[in-house]
């Protein structure tokens, strides 16, 4: 998700500061968007000197006091409520008063999050959808402390990089992920049951509901750890058993199946 995001922000004409936990890993995020790049510019998309200024718009570090200018910071670390609340809390002490703090998260509370922060008024969640430059639409997420101010300038943010956006309460999984969830953790769990194969219910559903991806299609896109993750604080925090996840995502996680990313899921992209 980040280096999506990363690059819709330098597309739209921003200066972005990335950080990431190694060298290596912001070497492949930051080659992972000038691939994409020069794939649009072969497609005639964009020009040779746009890419080198969207490129040029991007700073890699690892180093987290390099936020210091920052306006804006999108934290896009684990789905760990623990995690999160760290990094929020370093953030706080490093970024000028009023910069605003938002979180990608795709389920957690933001309410929770913010507390971490001297400034929970300066804290709201942006959702955005995966994969981030195709997808139009971007959830703010307005806790009871978010002030007005910074709800506003969220949302000009998100329209600024040429979003939809909707405005979401505090509630687990937010609008979107509340209701696709159940659906993805179904098509798994008929699979799991050997009622159907992946393909016939990736390819029914593409047919019948004009979905461009099937749920496995999809699940391996978003990241088999992630869906674990976001199904497990869902029904922690809320008890309804359709957003329990089925035992088979545990089960891939622990073989090391993240989907797309490990190159492995329910298929192989070896
Ligand atoms: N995958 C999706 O489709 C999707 C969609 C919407 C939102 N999200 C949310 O985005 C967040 C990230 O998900 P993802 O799919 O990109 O996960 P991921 O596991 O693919 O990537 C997480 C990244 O965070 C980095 N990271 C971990 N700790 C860090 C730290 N302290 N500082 C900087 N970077 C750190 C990791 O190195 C890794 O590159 C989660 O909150 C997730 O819920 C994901």
């Amino acid at each position: 998700m980040g280096r999506g995001i990363v690059q819709v922000v330098a597309e739209s004409g921003f200066e972005v500061v990335v950080r990431e936990v190694s060298p290596d890993l912001l070497d492949k995020g930051i080659g992972f968007i000038e691939k994409i790049l020069t794939a649009k510019l072969d497609k005639g998309k964009i020009s040779e000197s746009g890419k080198k200024e969207i490129m040029e718009r991007i700073k890699g570090t690892i180093d987290l006091s390099v936020l210091r200018e920052s306006d804006i910071v999108i934290e896009a670390v684990f789905e760990k409520m623990d995690l999160k609340k760290e990094i929020f809390s370093w953030i706080d002490n490093i970024v000028k008063p009023e910069a605003i703090l938002t979180t990608n998260t795709s389920c957690l509370s933001v309410t929770e999050i913010s507390s971490a922060t001297k400034r929970p008024d300066r804290v709201c969640g942006l959702h955005f959808f995966n994969p981030v430059p195709l997808m139009k639409l971007v959830e703010v997420i307005k806790t009871e402390r978010t002030s007005e101010e910074t709800y506003r300038k969220t949302v000009d943010f998100g329209i600024a990089l040429g979003k939809e956006t909707v405005k979401s309460k505090d509630s687990p999984g937010f609008i979107a992920n509340r209701i696709l969830c159940p659906y993805l953790y179904l098509a798994v769990q008929e699979y799991a049951d050997g009622l159907f194969t992946k393909e016939e219910i990736d390819g029914s559903i593409k047919l019948e509901a004009g979905f461009p991806m099937g749920p496995f299609e999809l699940i391996d896109l978003i990241g088999i750890d992630v869906c674990l993750d976001i199904g497990e604080a869902m029904y922690k925090e809320t008890g309804i058993q359709e957003l329990n996840p089925p035992a088979l995502l545990k089960e891939m996680v622990k073989k090391g199946c993240f989907g797309r990313k490990s190159g492995r899921g329910f298929y192989d992209y070896g």
